[in-house]
């Protein structure tokens, strides 16, 4: 028995990373999984891993800052799997520049995916956790809605808002069965850590993560699994009284003084 036995979840930005590992998680928890990423972004691999340890899975290709994609994906998990009973709001972007000079529309891509996509996700889902009697939204936000470094004003403020929109929209769905959480990662060890780095030469890449980890209280950076094990937790009944709030899981990151 599997603690998510007979349900149906819905992953954004399933194909890669924390997704990925989220996606197969809720999949051998027992639910059936309709994995969301862009075009050509490692769904066929997240699907396949799925299948392959003999559990439910369908892509869902589509751009979670599209609400004709968001409600495209949530009506395939009813028409592929009857309904939907745990959304988790995962997709982002993120992108390190000078706030000063960023363009307007690097603030609308990021803002767009990373705050007003995830909103989409929970606003197209409520209607349908509703007919399944409730369900679990997780926002997977970040420790840059807390501490930043410099170049992520768009994403701070993005990942900052999915705090807010969890507590906030837990008082108004709550009666109807349905719970709202953050997840917020430290440095995690997924093709975006790897991006986020990639402008920086090796010597610069391999001190800054030697910074993170000296910086952070079990001295390592996470990986994805390990932030899939906590969206588990949310999602499942273990959690049928937690709503509102955010679990922090960064390796003790925010626990340590920095200078
Ligand atoms: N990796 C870290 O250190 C870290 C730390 C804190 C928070 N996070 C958060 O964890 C989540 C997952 O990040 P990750 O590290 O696995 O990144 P990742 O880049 O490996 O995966 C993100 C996925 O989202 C998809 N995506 C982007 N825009 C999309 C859109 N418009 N529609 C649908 N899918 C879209 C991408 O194609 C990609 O597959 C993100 O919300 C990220 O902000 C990551």
């Amino acid at each position: 028995m599997g603690v998510l036995d007979g349900k149906v979840a819905l992953v954004t930005g399933a194909g890669s990373g924390i997704g990925r590992a989220t996606a197969i998680a809720l999949a051998a928890a027992g639910a059936s999984v309709v994995a969301n990423d862009l075009a050509g972004d490692g769904l066929d691999e997240t699907v396949g891993a799925i299948e392959a340890a003999g559990s439910r899975a369908m892509a869902a290709v589509g751009d979670v800052r599209r609400r004709d994609d968001v409600a495209a994906a949530i009506e395939a998990a009813r028409a592929g799997f009857g309904g939907l009973d745990v959304v988790v709001a995962n997709a982002a972007v993120s992108i390190y520049e000078e706030f000063e000079h960023q363009a307007e529309e690097t603030i609308d891509l990021i803002l767009d995916t990373d705050l007003k996509g995830a909103l989409l996700c929970a606003q197209l889902a409520i209607p349908e956790l509703r007919r399944r009697g409730g369900g679990s939204i997780v926002f997977v936000s970040s420790v840059q809605a807390y501490v930043t470094l410099p170049g992520c004003v768009p994403y701070a403020a993005a990942k900052a808002g999915l705090v807010a929109a969890a507590r906030a929209m837990a008082p108004e769905v709550g009666r109807h069965g349905i719970r709202v959480n953050t997840v917020a990662p430290g440095t995690i060890d997924t093709p975006m850590l790897q991006r986020d780095l990639g402008g920086m030469n090796r010597e610069e890449a391999d001190r800054f993560l030697r910074q993170v980890e000296a910086a952070n209280a079990l001295g390592r950076i996470g990986r994805p699994e390990e932030i899939a094990e906590v969206v588990l937790f949310l999602a499942s009944d273990a959690a049928s009284y937690v709503t509102g709030t955010t679990i922090i899981a960064d390796g003790g990151y925010l626990t340590v003084k920095k200078f």
